[in-house]
């Protein structure tokens, strides 16, 4: 309920990723102006950075409802057809994880998306027939965390596709800001800034270390988020000064410790600190990248000489 009451809920409210919202905007104008579906959209990007909070407001500035689901959910061909047939015309369907889809279901959404029809085949063998159900226009937000990971037929029937971008400190600041008053606890700037710039430039994660920081404040009594109330929680909960939690940090010393400094390969990296590869890919390296800490070769992860500097270790090269 708190969790969902801070999202933005119109462009107005939404900080950051100026450029896609921007041009959503003059999509979601026009589609309205010829009383038209807004064409599919695809928001990829790392996860955190706001596809559930954008299609939820896509939605409301087309003023139509959102039907939200997601590709592991539909298990069968059949269950997006019990979707599709019940949206009113111009609905918006939010498909979460949509590289996650099976072929089949994939199969049932190319004429859907394409021609606004489903295909069903009724009876077996022989005597088995193809008819074409009409289905009212729609549009579909999918989200994923890696585009390359669809289909190129998918992919090329969205008419949009938006990257999401990390957020800078400022933005995240705005966004610290607001979320307190939203909680209605009261914070001085130092404080948010303190709390965005150990955010790894993700909302969602500074909006967790908002309410974290919340928690040792209170029942400390302090009455109020200050940069160094805020450095205290954020250290006595194990974020550092450059946002990295204690996976990041196993996951950065192991390959320090145990491949000095690397490459090491994606599986035996993960099979030796115990987590999934597709976690260590989708959320965990995309941060680490960007800050230059961690290097993808062909032979496997490196750590760089700025990531042993932050570590305080010795280059193991
Ligand atoms: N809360 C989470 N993401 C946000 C954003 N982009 N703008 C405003 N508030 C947010």
């Amino acid at each position: 309920m708190a969790e969902f009451s801070l999202r933005p809920r119109f462009f107005s409210e939404y900080i950051g990723q100026s450029r896609v919202k921007e041009n959503l905007k003059v999509y979601i104008e026009a589609a309205k102006m010829r009383g038209e579906a807004l064409d599919h959209v695809l928001l990829y990007g790392p996860p955190g950075l706001g596809k559930t909070t954008l299609s939820n407001i896509i939605a409301n500035e087309l003023g139509v409802n959102i039907r939200t689901t997601s590709g592991p959910a539909i298990e069968r061909p059949g269950d997006l057809a019990a979707i599709l047939t019940n949206l009113q015309p111009h609905d918006l369907l939010f498909i979460d994880e949509i590289h996650r889809l099976n072929r089949s279901v994939e199969e049932v959404l190319y004429p859907a998306m394409e021609d606004f029809a489903l295909d069903i085949v009724i009876g077996k063998g022989p005597s088995a027939r193809s008819v074409r159900l009409d289905l009212p226009p729609f549009t579909l937000v999918g989200a994923t965390t890696r585009a390359g990971s669809l289909s190129s037929p998918l992919r090329d029937r969205f008419g949009v596709m938006s990257r999401l971008e990390y957020y800078t400190v400022e933005e995240l600041t705005l966004i610290v800001s607001r979320a307190a008053d939203l909680l209605q606890v009261p914070i001085q700037e130092a404080g948010a800034v303190e709390i965005a710039s150990r955010a790894r430039g993700t909302p969602r994660i500074a909006n967790r270390l908002l309410k974290r920081v919340r928690d040792f404040v209170q029942v400390r009594g302090e009455g109020i988020i200050t940069e160094a109330g805020a450095r205290d929680a954020l250290d006595r909960i194990q974020v550092d000064k450059m946002g990295l939690d204690h996976v990041d940090h196993r996951l950065l010393m192991t390959i320090i410790e145990k491949f000095r400094g690397g490459p090491v390969g994606l599986e035996t990296l993960a099979a030796t600190i115990g987590e999934e590869s597709h976690t260590i890919e989708d959320v965990y390296e995309p941060y680490l990248m960007q800050i230059g800490f961690l290097q993808r070769t062909p032979r496997g992860r490196m750590v760089t000489m700025r990531c042993c500097e932050h570590l305080q270790v010795e280059w193991p090269k």
